[in-house]
């Protein structure tokens, strides 16, 4: 991406007509607490809590200006009445009924919106249980490769676009956590992925055929999942050879969340750490999936990298060399989607003292993921106006494994982050970018 390609201000294109979000998982607890909250949102029955596009402000100028605007009025995002929602899952069950199975909202706040949940059924999914081993649904594709089958999606896609009258697109994927992968030579190039799929390589995940879907047909797409998808450099390359938006993975909710909250403070203080141990109970489908030992390394890698990023023990050996870190996720049915994750931090003070941290977060998984949602499809949808394309690390904000450039460390200290995700709204809309250096004020 070259700076003079950038729509800054007024060459922004306006978000004009409607913007249609395209959701493999769409059967999912995420996706249809996100769906239900918008229309709930739409309807002024529920509010965005945790949404940064709907309640956030910005700071402009020098603190004494007091221009303070919320984001909405301040960058041009498109509106929640103008989103339309299409998506594909392995159940057939409509929205409605999903939202019902997956526990997460109440029956007054699914019953106000049945007719607008119900109109909503997904289309067949691409899947593979060789990548989900556990679960089983049958509402799935056929084809005769994965070629095929990634025609199929665009044909949804153009279908979903000319029904709705939708023009511009973000596809975010809230399907399951597929299995650990390493990148290899087939996800290496653009070609050599292009080939494989021809031949139906057994390396390409379904995710990443939704993700080439997105990209031929130019649009910007998340994975809010950790799963590998759009990380490769097969597909970064098609993003920017495009000119398509990508950002990933795995959104930041509950327990790492805390984590990046609490670890840049402890080092912000210069305390030392010891051992942080931290476990989960969790018993949605998300949690029965996570119960296979690949779907969980997957999602263990995205969890465990983010203390040692924060904490640069190469920095400082004394206090981080050597800590214990353990990340563990129980399935446990009777919570449903009210994950409870336990930390137990053991740091150390001046001369070494030792001294324990706690946390008992009795968090609502889905409830914390939505509003994420949210700001990505919008956000996502603002850089493709800007004409922003391959990987959007300023929006690392919202995810555990945030994508950045080779050779390049990920940011995931979550003020360093949302520092970043301002700067560059700023940027865009030609404001001063604010460092917070303040001695300027009493200089005489
Ligand atoms: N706070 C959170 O909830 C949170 C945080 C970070 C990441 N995530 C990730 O987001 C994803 C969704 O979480 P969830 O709680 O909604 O899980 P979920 O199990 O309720 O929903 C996932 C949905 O994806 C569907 N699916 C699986 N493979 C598919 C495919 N190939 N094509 C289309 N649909 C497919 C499943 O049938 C299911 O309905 C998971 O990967 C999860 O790890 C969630």
């Amino acid at each position: 991406m070259k700076e003079q390609e950038i729509r800054r201000k007024e060459e922004i294109l306006e978000p004009r007509g409607k913007l249609g979000v395209l959701i493999p998982g769409i059967g999912g607890a995420v996706s249809t607490t996100f769906i239900a909250g918008v229309e709930l949102v739409r309807r002024g029955l529920g509010e965005p809590v945790g949404s940064l596009t709907q309640l956030g402000t910005i700071r402009l100028g020098k603190r004494y200006e007091y221009r303070t605007p919320r984001i909405k009025d301040f960058v041009p995002l498109a509106d929640i009445n103008d989103l339309v929602f299409a998506g594909w899952d392995i159940y057939d069950a409509n929205l409605y009924e999903a939202a019902q199975f997956a526990k997460v909202l109440q029956k007054d706040h699914i019953e106000p919106i049945k007719d607008f949940l119900a109109s909503i059924t997904p289309m067949p999914a691409v899947f593979d249980r060789r990548f989900v081993r556990n679960l089983d649904g049958n509402h799935v594709k056929k084809g005769k490769n994965l070629r095929d089958l990634v025609e199929q999606l665009k044909e949804d896609i153009r279908n979903f676009q000319k029904t709705q009258g939708v023009d511009r697109c973000v596809m975010i994927w809230c399907g399951s956590t597929e299995v650990y992968m390493k990148p290899e030579d087939v996800h290496s190039s653009l070609p050599a992925f292009l080939e494989a799929l021809e031949k139906s390589d057994e390396r390409i995940a379904p995710s990443m055929l939704y993700a080439l879907a997105a990209l031929e047909l130019n649009i910007p797409f998340v994975n809010g999942a950790p799963n590998l998808t759009v990380d490769i450099p097969a597909l970064i390359e098609l993003a920017k050879k495009n000119k398509v938006p990508i950002a990933g993975k795995d959104f930041k909710t509950g327990q790492t969340l805390m984590k990046t909250i609490i670890a840049p403070g402890l080092k912000a203080r210069l305390l030392g750490l010891e051992g942080w141990y931290s476990t989960n109970i969790l018993g949605n489908r998300d949690g029965l999936v996570l119960d296979d030992k690949d779907s969980f390394k997957t999602k263990e890698e995205s969890k465990l990298s983010v203390l040692d990023y924060i904490l640069q023990p190469q920095l400082y050996p004394t206090l981080y060399k050597n800590y214990y870190h353990k990340v563990t996720i129980n399935y446990y049915p009777p919570r449903g989607d009210n994950k409870e994750g336990w930390d137990c931090i053991d740091i150390f003070g001046w001369l070494g003292y030792p001294m324990q941290i706690k946390i008992d977060f009795q968090c609502r998984d889905s409830i914390l993921a939505a509003p994420l949602v949210l700001d990505l499809v919008l956000f996502m949808d603002l850089a493709q106006r800007a004409n922003m394309n391959g990987i959007q690390e300023w929006l690392s904000f919202y995810f555990k494994s945030p994508m950045h450039k080779e050779n390049l460390y990920p940011e995931h200290d979550l003020f360093i982050q949302l520092m970043k995700l301002k700067n560059t709204l700023r940027y865009l809309m030609k404001e001063e970018q604010i460092t917070h250096f303040g001695l300027d004020y009493y200089m005489e």
